[in-house]
């Protein structure tokens, strides 16, 4: 086991500091792609980890998030939950509490402080680590935790700036671990099924798609001490632009084989006043209290548009703030027809019993024929244990297999890295009266000789 070294990942932080110097002067479009200068291994692509018998299973934050991941996890075959760390004892020992009564060996437990975690990491006996803390923790704890030598599986964004992107991509490559982002919506029964109908041709060329996370949780606000709104409702006041941009963006993107044959070329983005928040802290809230002290920055829906180097054109939207209806659109658009998303619809030129005029609304015939192969198989038993209706399972099942299987994962460290990057460079453009951002090409030229992601068969 390689002990964790502080120094390397210094030395990155700086070499990154000083490309983003450089990427900074470059963000326009008519000007180069920004390259990081420290390429210190090689492309991660494709990726196959030597085959583990049993995947031992290391968990840094174990909040609202994380518990359920320790749930899922311990009903997945061949999976050994070996450790958690969180420095809240509440939750800490909730996870240990849940694990002894449904019979499983007890993990060991890390607490105290902030760099807890990294006693965790100096463990030879863990292979992955699921790190589900805070947004501004994912980038340092994956970064330590390929550094130890294990492969590390981040809740979304990945991370939070054009730097730490960077810092991921370098240290994956250096070290050849995996840095997946656990973009669970890809695992969704209907992006699955979605997936399989671009693989099969049925919406012809693809041309446009839509993406979001329009989800109202002003109520998190009322989280002060710990929970989701306790972290989650400073970056209201912090950034203004697409706070969570992977949700929506993670399947549409897998539809057009980004960073497989497409990629990111630029963005442009724009946002409306942000109004809700602060309204609604004046009205649940005393006149002293410091959700009335924030002042919230967040454009309450922020809108922004991807150009792909193939020319495809994505729109992307963002607003958890407004009363409206859940969506994360789920829009693909195609020389032959269109799906569409919340709720479901589709309409074909040929193959439809329908006109393209109307929407399809009847899903169940698309599913007989369509339904992913991964969900055909496992579908039942992911819904059975539950999260976001299958997909969280689904995914976590997937994970395993892969390592168990020596099969490469399905997303890697440049698909977090690419769809997590809309969220500054949203900013850095809604700063700048919507001008356009040039999107780093994370895999360096390998987009262009990568496969896409098939329609596996398990
Ligand atoms: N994919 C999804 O559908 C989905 C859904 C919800 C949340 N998330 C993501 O999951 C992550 C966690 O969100 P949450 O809702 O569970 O938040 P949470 O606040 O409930 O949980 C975070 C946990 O991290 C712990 N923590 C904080 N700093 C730590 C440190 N230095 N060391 C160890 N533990 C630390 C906290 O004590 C807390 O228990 C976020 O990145 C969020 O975006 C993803």
């Amino acid at each position: 086991m390689k002990p964790i070294n502080r120094r390397d990942f210094l030395k990155a932080a700086g070499v990154a500091a000083a490309a983003s110097v450089v990427s900074g002067c470059a963000q326009r479009a008519s000007q180069p792609v920004p390259i990081s200068p420290s390429k210190q291994g090689k492309s991660v692509i494709g990726l196959i980890a030597p085959k583990m018998d049993i995947v031992r299973v290391g968990f840094i934050g174990v909040g609202e998030r994380g518990f359920g991941h320790v749930k899922r996890m311990s009903h997945i075959e061949g999976a050994q939950i070996v450790a958690i760390c969180d420095t809240n004892d509440a939750v800490l020992e909730q996870s240990a509490a849940f694990l002894k009564e449904n019979g499983h060996t007890a993990p060991a437990l890390y607490r105290g402080s902030d760099r807890a975690y990294q006693d965790m990491l100096h463990r030879d006996d863990i292979d992955i680590v699921i790190i589900s803390t805070p947004w501004q923790w994912h980038a340092p704890m994956a970064i330590d935790t390929m550094n130890s030598g294990k492969h590390a599986f981040v809740e979304v964004p990945l991370a939070l700036t054009v730097e730490e992107m960077w810092q991921l991509v370098d240290t994956a490559e250096r070290t050849q671990k995996n840095c997946m982002m656990m973009e669970n919506v890809n695992y969704g029964r209907d992006e699955l099924m979605v997936l399989n109908m671009v693989r099969q041709g049925l919406f012809g060329e693809l041309l446009h798609g839509e993406a979001a996370y329009i989800h109202e949780l002003r109520w998190q606000m009322k989280e002060i001490e710990h929970k989701t709104g306790s972290w989650r409702t400073a970056w209201h006041a912090k950034r203004n632009g697409n706070l969570y941009p992977t949700h929506g963006l993670g399947p549409v993107s897998q539809y057009m084989n980004i960073n497989r044959g497409d990629r990111f070329d630029y963005l442009t983005s724009m946002s409306s006043p942000a109004l809700g928040r602060a309204l609604y802290a004046k009205k649940e809230f005393p006149a002293d209290h410091q959700r009335n002290q924030l002042k919230y920055i967040a454009g309450d829906m922020n809108t922004t548009l991807i150009k792909t180097i193939k020319g495809r054109s994505i729109m992307v939207q963002h607003d958890t703030t407004t009363p409206r209806p859940y969506s994360r659109h789920n829009l693909i658009q195609g020389t032959n027809g269109v799906f569409a998303g919340f709720p479901n619809r589709i309409a074909l030129e040929n193959g439809s019993s329908k006109t393209y005029h109307e929407w399809d609304h009847d899903m169940e015939p698309w599913y007989k024929n369509y339904d992913h192969p991964l969900w055909v198989k496992m579908g039942e038993e992911a819904q059975r244990n539950g999260g976001h209706g299958g997909m969280d399972f689904l995914m976590f099942w997937r994970m395993i297999y892969c390592l168990r299987n020596g099969e490469a994962l399905d997303q890697d460290v440049y698909d977090g890295a690419a769809w997590s990057v809309i969220s500054p460079l949203s900013a850095q453009s809604v700063a700048n009266r919507s001008e356009s951002i040039t999107i780093p090409d994370f895999t360096r030229g390998a987009w262009q000789n990568a496969q896409p992601l098939g329609i596996v068969k398990v």
